[in-house]
């Protein structure tokens, strides 16, 4: 069975629009996890611009709810996901001004800070991936640093995809990748700009064991409910 983590960022967007505590991301968190999501994704950003402390410390405190943290490596904030003890976490970079992650982490460049982070978190035993785009050299330093995982990113294909054009060649890139980390016995996750189509093309890729998955869940959530929109998406992921 593939699985299916449910970014609830985009919830703490809707609450912090009005300055209160409604949608509860806690509350969502939970709910999320009941509508059959194998874990919730949270992404605590240096600008806290949605989900914030708070919200990482409920979250994690609640030991009923898999969570997966996503965060960058800046020093503050491996200290927070250290504290929290998040199920799983996922590296990702950080630019202040994008609008959401635009591309893979540079392993290259941070080589031995993620290295020092990754032995971290496999003292604390929390599983770690690395969010990369799909490139074979990537794939291998992930082995080399000692990530569990390997996130790979998917708005490239899902926007071609979505755009109708020709998305062969990155498809190809995907597996080859997939198939490459695998072998190096990396478990192969996908990530980002996912839909119903993109996730059904993806999907058969037998390598990529779990889709991280946010603004199109939360988006189709408003029209059909979360309880309907994860259970299509578990439908397509092990189709
Ligand atoms: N995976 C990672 C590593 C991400 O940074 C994000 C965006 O926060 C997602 C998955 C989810 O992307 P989307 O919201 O486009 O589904």
């Amino acid at each position: 069975m593939k699985k299916l983590g449910v970014n609830i960022d985009h919830v703490a967007t809707i609450r912090n629009a009005r300055g209160s505590n409604h949608p509860n991301p806690l509350l969502i968190a939970k709910h999320v996890s009941k509508c059959g999501a194998d874990s919730v994704t949270i992404h605590l950003r240096e600008d806290r611009r949605h989900i914030n402390d708070q919200d990482v410390l409920e979250i994690c405190k609640d030991r009923k709810i898999i969570t997966n943290l996503e965060i960058s490596l800046n020093d503050e904030i491996v200290k927070i996901a250290l504290k929290n003890k998040p199920n799983y976490i996922c590296i990702v970079p950080e630019k202040r001004k994008e609008i959401t992650t635009e591309g893979g982490l540079n392993l290259n460049k941070n080589r031995t800070k993620i290295k020092k982070v990754i032995s971290l978190f496999n003292k604390a035993n929390i599983r770690t991936s690395l969010f990369i785009d799909p490139n074979l050299k990537d794939i291998q330093s992930a082995k080399e640093l000692n990530a569990d995982c390997v996130e790979i990113h998917t708005g490239k294909i899902s926007d071609l995809i979505k755009k109708n054009k020709d998305y062969k060649k990155e498809l190809i890139k995907i597996k080859k990748c997939s198939k490459f980390g695998k072998n190096f016995g990396l478990e192969i996750h996908a990530g980002h700009g996912l839909d119903y189509k993109t996730t059904a093309i993806l999907t058969k890729i037998k390598e990529i064991t779990e889709f991280n998955i946010g603004h199109f869940i939360i988006g189709e959530s408003v029209t059909h409910g979360l309880k309907k929109t994860i259970k299509s998406f578990r439908k397509i992921i092990n189709k």
